[in-house]
């Protein structure tokens, strides 16, 4: 099977921690040249050196600071970063939105949610197809959720937004596939990251338990009975970006231990 990445470059967008982090090790460890995406240069700076320490296979990794509230600086900075080197995959994913009943979402929530997770996602496809074409190899890989199979509860922007993200990525793999490209989705289960402990954390505290004592009671209704780490949900991300997942188009791919109890 070839999983090999070696010669590839990859943007890796929300990597400076969590899931984004996690896909670009996976990348890393199968060849490829990354750039990480997010708005904290010194967490993205030790990413590289736990790169370089770990898997040299001599690759060139570097990162760009740019925060996905603000598309048309993120077209800017990408634009540059293009003219440096091609990119043949593309992570999109990025910080999920508050938590909170849909009832009681702001209209500003929503809009502030597509900007970050459609609009970057899509000036992000627009500004790196070019590359992916010449190339005759592209992997377009976004991390959403579960949600899109079934809503989760209290995630009233978080489950709209993931939804319009599923929609917009069949459609794009429906017209890229001719060049070579794919567009897949991965949808996380309960994943041991900070995002997971903010919204677990005040939940616990609400009611009154420890985030541990949360954890064990999400362990408890997922299959496998226990979270996933990062690291587990950026190795399906590596495989779907690797020549080997070539005939996978346009699928969401559960990465949740079973949690998820639709087909
Ligand atoms: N963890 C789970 O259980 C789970 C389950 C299903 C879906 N998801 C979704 O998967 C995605 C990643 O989750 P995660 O758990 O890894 O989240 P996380 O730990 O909060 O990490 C989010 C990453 O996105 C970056 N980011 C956040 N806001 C940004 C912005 N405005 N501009 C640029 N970068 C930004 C963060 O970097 P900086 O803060 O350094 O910029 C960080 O690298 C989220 O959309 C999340 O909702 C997570």
């Amino acid at each position: 099977m070839d999983l090999s990445l070696l010669g590839k470059n990859a943007l890796v967008c929300g990597a400076s921690r969590g899931i984004g982090k996690g896909a670009a090790i996976e990348l890393a460890s199968l060849g490829a040249n990354i750039t990480l995406v997010s708005r904290s240069a010194d967490k993205m700076s030790d990413v590289i050196k736990e790169m370089d320490m770990d898997i040299d296979k001599g690759q060139d990794h570097d990162f760009l600071v740019a925060d996905f509230s603000d598309p048309k600086d993120l077209r800017k900075k990408v634009k540059g970063l293009i003219l440096r080197r091609p990119y043949h995959i593309l992570i999109n994913n990025t910080g999920g939105p508050a938590a909170g009943p849909i009832l009681d979402a702001h209209t500003e929530s929503f809009e502030a949610a597509f900007q970050q997770h459609l609009i970057c996602n899509h000036t992000l496809v627009q500004l790196l197809k070019k590359g992916m074409i010449d190339a005759g190899y592209g992997r377009i890989v976004n991390v959403i959720s579960t949600s899109v199979k079934a809503p989760l509860d209290n995630l009233g922007v978080s489950n709209t937004i993931r939804g319009a993200v599923a929609s917009w990525s069949k459609t794009m793999a429906n017209e890229l596939g001719q060049f070579g490209i794919t567009v897949n989705n991965v949808l996380p289960g309960f994943t041991d990251t900070e995002r997971l402990r903010e919204l677990f954390g005040n939940q616990a505290q609400k009611e009154g338990i420890t985030y541990e004592e949360m954890a064990e009671r999400l362990s408890a209704s997922i299959p496998v009975k226990r979270l996933a780490h990062a690291k587990e949900i950026g190795s399906a991300i590596a495989f779907l970006a690797s020549p080997a997942a070539s005939y996978i188009n346009g699928i969401n791919m559960p990465v949740d231990g079973g949690r998820t109890r639709s087909l």
